[in-house]
């Protein structure tokens, strides 16, 4: 992932759609929490335009107009280019950990919610969605297991979508044949969780599975009256009944 840290300086800058509009913005960039590669970018825009820009890999000014090319060559020989060489450290170095330590490293456990959106009927399968809700970073994996075995077709999902408070929400729909007996369950896995997060599916039976239920219910109800019955009459025929 790459982060990009960007400041946004408006020297002057207009609302109106007939202003002019002049400002610096300053990009930290890296692609690791280390550091190791950041990169410190300074670009000067007239209103949309750049046209000057300090890039601390190249360690001078860049024009990119007639005006920006005379700054450049103006500015490298100043007391400016040796400013913007001293950013990378004062700006960047300095702001970057600020911004891992309070929001980047952070992980926020998403709210899983398991749901049926289609029974099935008249030989068309039935639908179940996950979602997975409130969590943060946006990276995270949903996946279905039907007995332990990864669902790889069948399954659509939506992106991770931005709630626009950090937080980030996502779905995954599984359409399946129901079948008796077979175990269905969602798959989470996140940052925020070392083991991933698994809800498994224990909603409507199927005819067959509710036969079963009611075949050993009633058996059980039975074997309970007998060996009861069994009890009593073996008691009252005893010598020392009451
Ligand atoms: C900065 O300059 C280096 C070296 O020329 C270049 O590889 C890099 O892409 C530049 N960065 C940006 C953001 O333009």
């Amino acid at each position: 992932m790459i982060l990009i840290l960007q400041l946004l300086l408006a020297l002057s800058l207009s609302l109106r759609a007939d202003g002019y509009n002049h400002y610096t913005v300053k990009d930290c960039i890296t692609s690791s929490s280390d550091l190791s590669d950041l990169e410190y970018i300074n670009t000067y825009y007239f209103n949309k335009d750049p046209y000057i820009q300090f890039n601390s890999t190249v360690g001078e000014f860049v024009g990119f107009t007639e005006f920006g090319v005379n700054n450049a060559e103006r500015w490298n020989k100043g007391p400016e280019v040796q400013q913007e060489r001293a950013e990378l450290e004062r700006y960047c170095k300095h702001n970057l950990p600020i911004y891992y330590s309070t929001i980047l490293d952070k992980a926020v456990k998403p709210k899983i919610r398991l749901r049926s959106i289609k029974q099935a009927s008249g030989g068309h399968p039935a639908m179940l969605v996950c979602s997975a809700y409130g969590f943060y970073p946006p990276v995270i994996d949903v996946y279905w297991l039907i007995d332990g075995e990864k669902v790889t077709s069948d399954v659509t999902a939506t992106v991770e979508m931005a709630d626009g408070d950090w937080y980030y929400q996502i779905h995954s729909f599984l359409e399946y044949m129901p079948t008796s007996g077979e175990k269905i369950s969602c798959v989470v896995e996140h940052t925020s969780s070392k083991e991933p997060i698994i809800v498994e599916w224990e909603g409507s039976f199927t005819n067959s599975d509710m036969a079963k239920i009611i075949v050993g219910a009633s058996g059980f109800v039975l074997g309970i009256i007998l060996s009861t019955a069994g009890f009593l009459y073996y008691k009252m025929k005893s010598p020392d009944f009451l």
